[in-house]
């Protein structure tokens, strides 16, 4: 991962640059110095947001570990995919002219457009035939937002379900908690995906947590003490909240990942879990995901359910 941009450098850019495999990667460039890539998001300071594993794999077929892997066509193991469906295993192409958003759509000071259609081989175990352009968009601010949309180019209707696995870079997981999921029912994978319901406050984190928070509001926030730092994470289209933390023993499993690293990495996802999408042939659906970094003292005004994206 290079240096984010120089500070001084007033204009949003976009440039495609190699990774160490050869495998292209875009970076977006915000005025104020907010950069992003597939795997990476910095403040205008060049601080990384997103967690990356030092253990990752960079290699196709290999999703990365970390970043925001896109789940698609399916969340989890519950279907015959892949764990997580195939999307975030494939090479993307970045597309020039992409039919337009949504009339009036904010979509950031820079931003490219990628899209995935289904190989053969995809065709083979996920007969559906679709179109899924994804929007990466870096805002003046620093803001990233993603916008997903999936069409049915197929003559029959499709089902899928689908996340923004997003991995937040935190100081110390102990030191983080979640607010605006209290309340909801949630279903527990840890228990065979039985439903509960959430009675604390706010979420912290004390032992493993992989759990699919049902039917929550468009706003929610990661407050993490360590660094007076909030994560303020808006969505539209994504009924659900997955939180997902391995903590110690399961992270020594994942051959892709740190012993300690659970501590420093957070998923809360954006998602579409308990009610799979369906869509009739010509039908497209659009899911959206906007992450801001805010110190603390300033989250309140960004909290205002109020606000859409
Ligand atoms: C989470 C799931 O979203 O992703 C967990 O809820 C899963 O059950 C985790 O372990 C990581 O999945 P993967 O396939 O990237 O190791």
């Amino acid at each position: 991962m290079g240096p984010s941009a120089a500070l001084g450098d007033q204009r949003a850019s976009m440039e495609v640059v190699k990774d160490w495999n050869g495998i292209d990667q875009v970076v977006l460039r915000a005025p104020r110095g907010a950069s992003a890539r597939v795997i990476s998001w910095r403040n205008g300071r060049g601080e990384e947001l997103l967690f990356t594993s030092s253990k990752a794999i960079f290699r196709p077929p290999k999703a990365i570990r970390g970043g925001i892997p896109l789940c698609f066509p399916q969340f989890g193991n519950c279907g015959s995919l892949e764990q997580h469906g195939f999307a975030r295993n494939r090479m993307w192409v970045v597309e020039d002219d992409p039919p337009p958003l949504r009339t009036g759509e904010s979509t950031g000071c820079v931003s490219v457009d990628l899209l995935l259609r289904p190989s053969e081989e995809d065709l083979k175990c996920w007969p559906h035939c679709f179109e899924f352009r994804l929007r990466v968009s870096l805002g003046a601010d620093g803001d990233l937002s993603m916008i997903s949309r999936i069409r049915n180019v197929d003559g029959k209707k499709f089902t899928f379900s689908f996340a923004y696995h997003t991995y937040l870079s935190v100081s110390d997981i102990s030191e983080v908690r979640i607010e605006g999921l209290e309340t909801l029912d949630y279903l527990d994978n840890l228990c065979n995906r039985e439903r509960f319901t959430e009675q604390e406050d706010a979420i912290t984190f004390e032992s493993e947590v992989d759990r699919v928070y049902l039917g929550s509001p468009d706003v929610a926030a990661v407050l993490d003490h360590g660094k007076k730092q909030t994560f303020i994470i808006k969505k539209e289209g994504l009924p659900d909240t997955v939180v997902w933390n391995p903590w110690e023993k399961k992270s020594k499993s994942i051959v892709d990942f740190g012993d300690d690293e659970y501590k420093q990495m957070l998923c809360v996802d954006g998602a579409a879990v308990e009610r799979p999408i369906t869509l009739r042939p010509g039908e497209e659906w659009t899911g959206r995901l906007e992450l801001s970094a805010v110190p603390s003292s300033f989250c309140i005004k960004n909290l205002d359910p109020t606000r859409s994206i």
